[in-house]
C-alpha cells in the first residue's frame, strides 16, 4: 500500500509512506529472492558497490528482525518533504499503518537511517539490531563518510 499526503493549501504532494505486508522468507527459493541478495539493476547515477552494501545491509536488518516467524508489515518507505517537516504530517500518516497493523494484530518493522531514529523511536517503536556499512571502504579519501548505521525497529500494538 502507497499512500500520500496532500497540501490543502497549494495542492502539492509533501509526503509519501510505503508499506508491505511481508512473510518471512522461508524455503531457500524464497531466501534467494530477498532484498539482501538482489545485485542487478543498478540505477543510473548510482555507485554499485554502494547499493549492493546498502541493499544487502538492508536484508540482514530485516532477517534479524523477523518476528517469531509471523507475518508482519513493514514501512519500505516514509519521506516528508523538507519544508513540511517537522509539522506532525509524518506522525499522521504512520498512523494509518499503525491502524492496519493494529486491526491484524501484525507487528509493523522498519529498517531506520539515523536521521529518521528519533522520530520512530518517540513513535513507540524499539531496537532489535542494527547492521553497520563501513563507507570509508566505500567512498573516495577524505571524502568524509564513515560509519553508517541501519537500525532495525519493531512496533507492537
Ligand atoms: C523522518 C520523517 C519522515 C519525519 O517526518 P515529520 O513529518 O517531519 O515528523 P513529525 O513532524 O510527525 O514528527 C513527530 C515527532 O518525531 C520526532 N522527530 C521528527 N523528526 C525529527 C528529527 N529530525 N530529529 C529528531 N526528532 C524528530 C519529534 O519528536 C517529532 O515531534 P515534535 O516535532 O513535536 O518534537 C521526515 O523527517 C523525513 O521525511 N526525513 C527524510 C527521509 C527519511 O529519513 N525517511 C526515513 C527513512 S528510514
Amino acid at each position: 500500500m502507497n499512500l500520500k499526503a496532500v497540501s490543502e493549501e497549494t495542492g502539492e504532494i509533501i509526503a509519501y509512506l510505503g508499506l508491505t505486508r511481508k512473510r518471512p522468507a522461508v524455503t531457500e527459493e524464497e531466501v534467494k529472492k530477498s532484498p539482501g541478495n538482489l545485485t542487478s539493476n543498478v540505477p543510473n547515477g548510482i555507485v554499485p558497490d554502494v547499493l549492493k552494501e546498502v541493499v544487502r545491509a538492508v536484508g540482514e536488518v530485516e532477517e534479524g528482525n523477523l518476528w517469531k516467524g509471523k507475518d508482519y508489515y513493514e514501512v519500505t518507505f516514509i519521506c516528508v518533504t523538507p519544508t513540511s517537516q517537522r509539522q506532525g504530517v509524518g506522525r499522521q500518516l504512520m498512523q494509518v499503518a499503525f491502524d492496519k497493523a493494529r486491526k491484524e494484530g501484525l507487528p509493523l518493522i522498519v529498517c531506520s537511517e539515523p536521521a529518521a531514529h528519533n522520530f520512530f523511536e518517540v513513535l513507540g517503536f524499539k531496537e532489535t539490531n542494527y547492521v553497520e556499512i563501513d563507507l570509508t571502504k566505500l567512498a573516495p579519501k577524505h571524502s568524509g563518510f564513515g560509519v553508517f548505521r541501519l537500525t532495525g525497529m519493531i512496533w507492537e500494538s
